[in-house]
């Protein structure tokens, strides 16, 4: 018998969840030994902490000193590789399904109301299955339950047949998602990456617990008629009562005058507070409409759909928003982080190559900030292109996408507000910036952000924290991965830009320079002549 779920593409954790009597505990450990995954009960482990068995904690304790246990219980087991069962009440609370699905991928177990009464008409150990009682409790918990992506019916199957469909029902991309929460002062929200989400869009919005109203999805035009529609019926078919306003495509997005046009289709539309902004696009389109979303009717929820490399491994991650103004770049925004992000890496098939390469640039300075293990990997397998769309090229790039992103992730979560530990974020761009504006911005931010990183070691260098060995690495990997070494620019047009930079503090010129791999430190930038002799070592003809 072949395994519908390729062991490359099996997810991490199996939470099985649904009502009392549907056999969690039974099926539980068959999925497991199919999977190779060790199995735990999230009410043995309850019982275990506390010493006395569950029902005990019940009648000593009480219901809810029993949930807060299973609640933090069900995050832990959700953290490691194991198909893990948990009592029928841990998602009965759709908040706590959310937090669940942030971690791990869940499976409801369900059987009719008949089916249930005959199994547990004989069960003496479950404190709530008296007296048939149990069916208010159902009713309660039913729409919760019906929330969850991935369902088994297990009526009128032995527990072999029910094995079996759950093996089978983690062969949906919902089950392949990589999944990490990321924990905000305005909430913990999920970021899952893998392929074919926006195909299972409308589902994983229930079951994350995303508001039911009016939705509207930005999107630009391009993007639009590759992926919208079937977003569109997605939705659609969900139940969502949604719409489509394509903003234009590219930094042009950033506009107060696109964003108007936002406004515009939320209000027209009918969004009210119960109301969802999609943004399915790269940075631009979800920087406006992230903006659109957290300053309609002061906030409504937004869903980030990210479908280009450097949105899902940057932009869509963390929670920045903005627009232009025609002074600057993202002089008006705001921090408001998503309420989720799906990252569908299978939609990066068709970006055109030269926004690949950009998103490469970033996954890199991602890497030399915090990932050690990622620069061996880009260097062991260079992605240079794009990815193919075989299953295991897709993983590969899934795997790609989220060890990226999650450098963000780790950065932002100590530190939202860019006081301090997100500084490192800006590895290559005090350059970058300084290329881009001395260019008159004809020079792509990808382009920029490689050679910015180079300079970035040389920089490291003059001030004694980076070797010649690992910028010699860099500038070998970035040129593997088809990025420029050097860019054809006047050093002293450059300098003046990054005498203007913004992160300048008290008049100095703080940078960002590597350490080592997966290390940086922040420094006063060199003296006048050395950063010279950086910027006349990556610029010019060469
Ligand atoms: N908020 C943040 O934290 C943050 C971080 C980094 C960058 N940004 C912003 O992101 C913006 C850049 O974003 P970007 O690089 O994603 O570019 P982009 O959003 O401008 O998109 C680039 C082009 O790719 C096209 N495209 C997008 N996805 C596609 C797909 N799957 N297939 C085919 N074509 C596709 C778009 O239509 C567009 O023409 C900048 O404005 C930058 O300021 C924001
Ligand atoms: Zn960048």
């Amino acid at each position: 018998v072949t395994d519908p779920v390729s062991s490359q593409l099996a997810p991490r954790t199996v939470v099985l969840c649904g009502f009392m009597g549907t056999g969690k505990t039974t099926v539980g450990p068959m999925v497991a030994e199919r999977l190779g995954y060790p199995f735990l009960d999230a009410d043995d482990v309850i019982a275990q902490q506390q010493g006395i068995p569950v029902p005990a904690i019940f009648a000593r304790h009480g219901e809810a000193a029993f949930r807060a246990a299973e609640r933090e219980v069900c995050r832990r087991l959700a953290d490691e590789q194991a198909v893990v069962a948990v009592g029928g009440g841990a998602v009965a609370d759709p908040a706590d399904r959310a937090a669940l699905a942030r971690r791990a991928t869940l499976v409801c177990l369900d059987a009719d109301e008949h089916t249930l009464a005959t199994r547990l008409a004989d069960s003496t150990d479950r404190p709530l299955a008296t007296d048939g009682g149990w069916r208010e409790i159902r009713d309660a918990r039913r729409s919760s339950y019906e929330a969850i992506a991935l369902r088994v019916d297990t009526a009128g199957r032995d527990p072999g047949d029910v094995a079996a469909a759950v093996l089978a029902a983690l062969d949906d991309p919902v089950a392949a998602a990589r999944r990490h929460p990321v924990a905000a002062p305005d909430g913990e929200y999920g970021v899952l990456t893998g392929p074919g989400l926006l195909g299972v869009a409308a589902r994983l919005l229930r079951e994350h617990d995303i508001p039911e109203g009016r939705t509207v999805v930005v999107t630009d035009a391009g993007v639009s008629a590759l992926y919208g529609r079937a977003l569109l019926e997605d939705l659609d078919a969900g139940g969502r009562d949604a719409v489509l306003v394509a903003v234009p495509s590219g930094e042009a997005a950033k506009s107060l005058s696109v964003l108007e046009g936002v406004y515009d289709a939320l209000s027209s539309h009918g969004v009210d507070r119960a109301g969802v902004v999609v943004g399915l696009g790269g940075g631009s389109v979800g920087d406006v409409a992230g903006f659109a979303a957290a300053t309609y009717l002061r906030g409504v929820a937004y869903v980030g759909m990210p479908t280009t490399l450097l949105a899902m491994v940057d932009a869509a991650v963390g929670g920045k928003t903005g627009v232009n103004l025609p002074r600057g770049k993202n002089l008006v925004g705001s921090f408001t982080s998503p309420r989720l992000v799906l990252a569908d890496v299978a939609t990066l098939a068709t970006l055109p190559a030269e926004e690949w390469r950009a998103g490469l640039a970033e996954v890199v300075k991602h890497a030399l900030i915090g990932d050690p293990g990622l620069l061996d990997l880009l260097e062991a397998d260079p992605p240079r292109d794009m990815p193919a769309t075989d299953p295991g090229a897709l993983e590969a790039v899934a795997a790609l996408v989220a060890r990226a992103a999650a450098v963000k992730i780790a950065a932002v979560t100590e530190d939202f507000r860019e006081r301090g530990r997100r500084e490192q974020l800006n590895l290559g761009h005090t350059f970058a910036h300084g290329f881009e504006h001395a260019s008159g911005w004809s020079v792509r931010h990808g382009d920029a952000v490689a050679v910015g990183l180079v300079a970035a070691c040389r920089a490291g260098e003059a001030v004694g924290a980076c070797s010649p060995e690992l910028t010699a690495r860099v500038e070998a990997l970035l040129q593997t991965l088809g990025l420029p070494g050097r860019l054809d620019l006047d050093a002293d047009a450059v300098l003046a830009a990054m005498a203007q930079d913004k992160k300048r503090r008290d008049g100095l010129l703080r940078l960002v320079v590597p350490e080592r791999p997966g290390s940086v430190v922040v420094v006063p930038a060199p003296g006048a002549a050395a950063l010279r002799r950086v910027l006349d070592s990556v610029l010019g003809r060469g």
